[in-house]
């Protein structure tokens, strides 16, 4: 098969990989890739979001399978316009995207599918928001309903605090159109993870859950990041969890869009909030996780192109798989600044010795090759990923590796996994 992917991060690096040990695989293509996918599959220079010249790639090299990693161009309708012009696609229609596009979308199905998650209101006027934030009192959670870049989420301790919010979102307008309509909602508690389930427009196939690591400093401290490490299986998540979040959140929201005429197919994420062993419903995203992919791929025993193919063409009853056994964890090195403003261009060594830690793969994230070198290219720039038979073994050898990299102008946390390590002491 002729694969086309689509994405440049780590995620499509861990994509590309695993879809490599496929036998089914024939030529594969990346757009725009990184310089670790270009040495596995063969990027050409159009960007994800891109719509139309990726329709007409696929179209001029015959491509037999595409397989899109980020949201932006579900969102955009790449799936739908990919569809159209008979293309097997891994990914939703730009009507499902909204799952992860408008989080008021996610949350009106949720409340009608039953599915348990925060109490909510959405507004598009500024009033009537402060009046239902006044009336329902702090800790409360203002967001943004659309896209901002995992930046438009402020949990607020105070009433003040969720006022101000409010001000910043819609009449300040920090995050642009993304703010247009806001979700003001319940402030949950408990322990995060991410679950995941393929999707191939009626069913729904557990893929296993993972726990990352939003902030980006060591002990979860400063600002929100896309993640710094992450590891899987998540201990939280043990089966009788799982059980829940697959028949009281995913199974229910597949069914109900599949009612609504906009059937899912790709990879639901749920972000969810544990608490004694009952989970809610945080987010719906549409696509993998980064950097819960490159854990996620780092276990899984299966062929992923047979997989994410029969999840394309509606037929995931017909696929098997299983998990290693074997706890997988990855520390992403990022440029020095990020989450802030950081520095492009700067050289990385000693990759290939990090790869060969026993258990190490390192997967590119914003890199690039020029002369032989490959140069950092992004903020979060490589996620050094290990599998072993503990999250300690696993996380020791992730950092044996880090160590070997050369990279004085990059960064890592020191302690990827530390909460699921306490819990195997
Ligand atoms: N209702 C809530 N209660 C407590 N924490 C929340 C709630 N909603 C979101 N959060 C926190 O904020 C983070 C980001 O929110 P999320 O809805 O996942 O938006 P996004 O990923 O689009 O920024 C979550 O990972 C979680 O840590
Ligand atoms: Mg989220």
């Amino acid at each position: 098969m002729k694969v086309l992917l689509v994405g440049s991060g780590g995620r499509e690096h861990a994509l590309a990989w695993k879809l490599r040990q496929s036998p089914r695989l024939g030529k594969l293509y990346c757009a725009p890739g990184n310089a670790g996918i270009a040495q596995i599959a063969e990027c050409v220079p159009i960007g994800a979001e891109d719509v139309a010249k990726l329709v007409d790639f696929a179209k001029d090299h015959a491509i037999d399978f595409v397989v899109v990693g980020p949201e932006a161009p579900l969102t955009l309708g790449l799936a739908d316009r990919l569809r159209e012009a008979g293309f097997p696609v891994f990914g939703p229609s730009q009507a499902a995207a909204q799952l992860e596009g408008s989080k008021a979308f996610m949350k009106d199905l949720a409340a009608k599918a039953g599915i348990p998650t925060a109490w909510y209101g959405r507004f598009t006027d500024i009033e009537k928001a402060k009046a239902f934030v006044r009336e329902k009192g702090a800790p409360i959670v203002v967001k943004a309903s659309g896209l901002a870049a995992g930046k438009g989420v402020i949990l607020c301790p105070t009433l003040q605090e969720a006022l101000d919010a409010v001000d910043l979102m819609m009449a300040k307008r920090e995050f642009g159109s993304a703010g247009d309509e806001i979700v003001i909602e319940e402030f949950l508690t408990g322990e995060e993870a991410s679950y995941f389930a393929l999707c191939d427009g009626q069913r729904a196939v557990a893929f296993s859950a993972a726990q990352d690591h939003k902030a980006v400093g060591d002990g979860d401290t400063g600002p929100n990041t896309g993640g710094m490490g992450a590891y899987s299986p998540a201990p939280v998540a043990t089966p009788d969890v799982e059980a829940k979040i697959m028949e009281r959140i995913v199974k229910p929201a597949v069914t109900g869009m599949a009612d609504m005429g906009a059937p899912f197919t790709g990879v639901l994420f749920a972000g969810l909030m544990i608490k004694d062993g009952e989970p809610k419903l945080i987010e719906f995203n549409v696509r993998f996780g980064d950097p819960e992919c490159q854990v996620l791929m780092s276990r899984l025993d299966g062929d992923l192109l047979e997989i994410l193919h029969a999840a394309a063409l509606g037929r995931l009853d017909q696929v098997r798989f299983g998990w290693k056994d074997e706890t997988a964890l990855v520390v992403v090195m990022a440029a020095e600044g990020y989450p802030g403003s950081y520095k492009k261009g700067t050289v990385i060594g000693g990759l290939n010795e990090a790869g060969k830690v026993e258990g190490v793969t390192v997967f590119h994230a914003g890199t690039k090759g020029q002369d032989g070198q490959i140069l950092a290219n992004g903020g979060r720039v490589l996620g050094v990923t290990a599998v072993g038979s503990s999250v300690k073994q696993a996380q020791a050898r992730a950092y044996q590796a880090v160590e070997r990299i050369h990279w004085p102008e990059g960064f890592c946390r020191r302690d990827i996994g530390w909460r699921a390590i306490a819990r195997e002491a």
